[in-house]
């Protein structure tokens, strides 16, 4: 990557990951540029966001396309034109037509409220609870075909407390989402992370050349 790689991303919902990455580039310790944000919902607050920073922000509704292999071949063909070294998923709601995705192996990331392989899809927070799990988090990780199934690049754990419902949980979570996706993406942008070419997706993340077990980042843990 160049020394101010170029991000698009990607989201659907109210934008606050996307938020996380504007405020740290603006603050200087993310040494990225955002090109461009795409939406797949004209409301989505991400956009409104992704204006009042002055980065170009764009919705493109699936209903105008017949398929979703005719949206995605749009939405890509545009994302490309922007030359993304990275592409982020952030809050973005819509599965990718696993074409697209393929030909853009280990250049598409995505957060996901979980602490994956652990309760994939939606409702992760809801899904944690009914488990009973003691412990919940979220993951960066690459997106390929699988859903919320690629290799993971780093997680953030919190513990689940007495008395949490969904929401609690979720916006615990989300607090440990911000710093994850905003260390993951310095770490990439720095070139620290890469998925090798020739790997199957679910071969190790290798950092700095050695084998990774995903990073694990402690509930209290803030980045500098
Ligand atoms: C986050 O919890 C993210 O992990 C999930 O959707 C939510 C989006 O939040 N995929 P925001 O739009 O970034 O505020």
């Amino acid at each position: 990557m160049s020394d101010r790689p170029r991000l698009v991303v990607l989201a659907s919902g109210r934008g606050s990951n996307l938020q996380a990455l504007i405020d740290a580039i603006a603050a200087g310790t993310l040494a990225a540029r955002i090109v461009a944000v795409y939406s797949d919902r004209r409301d989505a607050g991400a956009l409104q966001r992704a204006r009042e920073a002055g980065i170009p922000a764009h919705a493109l509704a699936p209903r105008q396309y017949p398929s979703r292999a005719e949206y995605d071949a749009a939405l890509f063909a545009r994302i490309d034109a922007e030359t993304p070294d990275l592409i982020v998923c952030a809050g973005y709601m819509r599965l990718i037509d696993p074409r697209e995705v393929e030909f853009r192996r280990g250049r598409i990331i995505n957060i996901h409220p979980s602490l994956l392989p652990a309760f994939k899809g939606l409702r992760t927070h809801a899904q944690a609870l009914a488990a009973g799990a003691c412990e919940h988090g979220a993951s960066v990780h690459y997106v390929t075909a699988d859903l919320d199934g690629g290799p993971v690049i780093a997680q953030a754990r919190v513990p689940v407390l007495p008395g949490d419902d969904a929401e609690t949980l979720a916006g615990r979570v989300l607090e440990h989402e911000h710093p994850l996706l905003v260390e993951t993406v310095r770490w990439l942008a720095a070139g620290r992370i890469a998925l090798p070419a020739d790997a199957a997706p679910e071969a190790p993340i290798h950092v700095d050349g050695v084998p990774h077990a995903p990073l694990q980042l402690a509930s209290n843990q803030r980045f500098a």
